[in-house]
């Protein structure tokens, strides 16, 4: 005679069976999301979609990988341009076209979204992004063809820490939404075809450490909450249409080593205290800046002073020669006026850097000075 005494615990283990082989796999929704994702998109050369097959995407699919907690898709990381033997097999970097699905969105629990340096993939970022992809921290998208605008609501990822869109064709204003990016560390948004102005607020984002906006057709002027942003290394706003002054209070930023200002249409003077500033990298070539060059201090220390093609006049201050250190100097296309210092901090620049003024004179101009200036 049978007994069935142990059949209900006999279906318990079976069901706690099947529950923990479905945990160990992705789940089909990922999966499909995966698959989506994948059929808007074109690889002609690497192959690397080829290991997306069979049912489980945490197990040995290219790029991806899961939260080995809940198996769902944590990161994926697609990058055209990697060291990873399938391209050095191919001998090429990756190129890809199509576009980003928003099947994407489905992935709900995506930490990390890198699909970069394809050069080809265009369409848009799907708006679903901000609103569906709560757990975003990582939205690298550099180096393709992505066109149209970034989504208006993107400040909703509130644990986004790096936002970078480099090198694309995206337009339109940086979302007013951005700044409620507390937590963002890393924005690169350049050579893109962003409009607009800078959020005046941009002074909240206050965990920024690089904000790189050059090559853009940026207007408007410099929002003074900039120099709120203790953390803030590198500030890049090169080559865009900006004008007005330059914040006096970006020479008293804490930790702030590069300030790339060329290329714009800056006017009025350069602030006395960015002379004694952290500032080691100070590019402000190319703009309408007038007025005299700051005094140097034992504190001025910079491996790049670009201030070439602007309309400062006066004369090179005699405190230059007591600057820590002059790396690279270009006064190059001004008015200045005046006998050189002569030296130890710029004893080895040529005369390039100073050629194209209205009347400075001395080594290592071939023009002497005639009368004693
Ligand atoms: C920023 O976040 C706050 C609080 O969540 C919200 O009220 C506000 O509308 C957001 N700003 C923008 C421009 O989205
Ligand atoms: C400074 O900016 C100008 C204009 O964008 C650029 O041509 C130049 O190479 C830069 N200077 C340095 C030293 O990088």
């Amino acid at each position: 005679m049978a007994d069935f005494r142990h059949i209900p615990l006999l279906t318990t283990t079976l069901l706690l069976l099947a529950a923990a082989t479905t945990t160990t796999a992705c789940p089909p929704s990922d999966r499909a999301a995966l698959m989506a994702f994948k059929s808007a998109l074109h690889e002609p050369h690497i192959g690397i979609f080829k290991s997306w097959t069979g049912p489980d995407c945490c197990h040995k699919w290219y790029g991806i990988s899961c939260d080995p907690k809940t198996n769902r898709v944590a990161d994926i990381n697609l990058r055209g341009e990697s060291e990873d033997p399938i391209f050095q097999k191919a001998g090429r970097t990756g190129y890809m076209t199509g576009t980003i699905s928003p099947a994407i969105c489905g992935l709900n629990r995506l930490s990390s979204l890198t699909i970069s340096d394809w050069k080809g993939i265009s369409g848009e970022i799907p708006k679903c992004v901000a609103t569906m992809l709560p757990s975003l921290r990582v939205l690298d998208l550099v180096g393709n063809r992505l066109g149209g605008e970034l989504p208006a609501d993107i400040g909703r990822l509130h644990r986004l820490t790096v936002l970078n869109v480099a090198d694309n064709r995206i337009a339109g204003r940086i979302p007013r939404s951005l700044t409620n990016l507390s937590g963002l560390m890393h924005l690169d948004l350049r050579n893109n075809r962003f409009t607009g102005s800078i959020p005046t607020d941009f002074g909240r984002l206050g965990m920024l450490s690089r904000a790189l906006l050059s090559r853009n057709f940026l207007t408007g002027s410099i929002p003074d909450s900039v120099s709120r942003i203790y953390r803030l290394a590198d500030l890049d706003l090169s080559l865009n249409r900006l004008s007005g002054g330059i914040p006096p209070l970006l020479g008293r930023m804490a930790v702030l080593a590069t300030l790339n200002l060329d290329g714009n249409r800056f006017t009025g003077g350069i602030p006395a205290d960015l002379f004694s500033s952290s500032v080691t990298n100070l590019n402000l070539s190319r703009n309408a800046l007038d007025g005299k060059l700051p005094e140097f201090g034992p504190r001025s220390y910079f491996t790049v002073l670009d201030l070439s093609r602007n309309r400062l006049t006066g004369g090179i201050p005699a405190s230059i020669t007591s600057a820590s250190y002059v790396g690279h100097l270009d006064l190059s296309y001004n008015h200045l006026c005046g006998k050189i210092p002569a030296g130890s901090p710029f004893d080895h620049l040529d005369a390039a850097s100073f050629e194209f003024n209205d009347c400075l004179c001395g080594s290592p101009l071939k023009r002497p000075c005639l009368t004693k200036q």
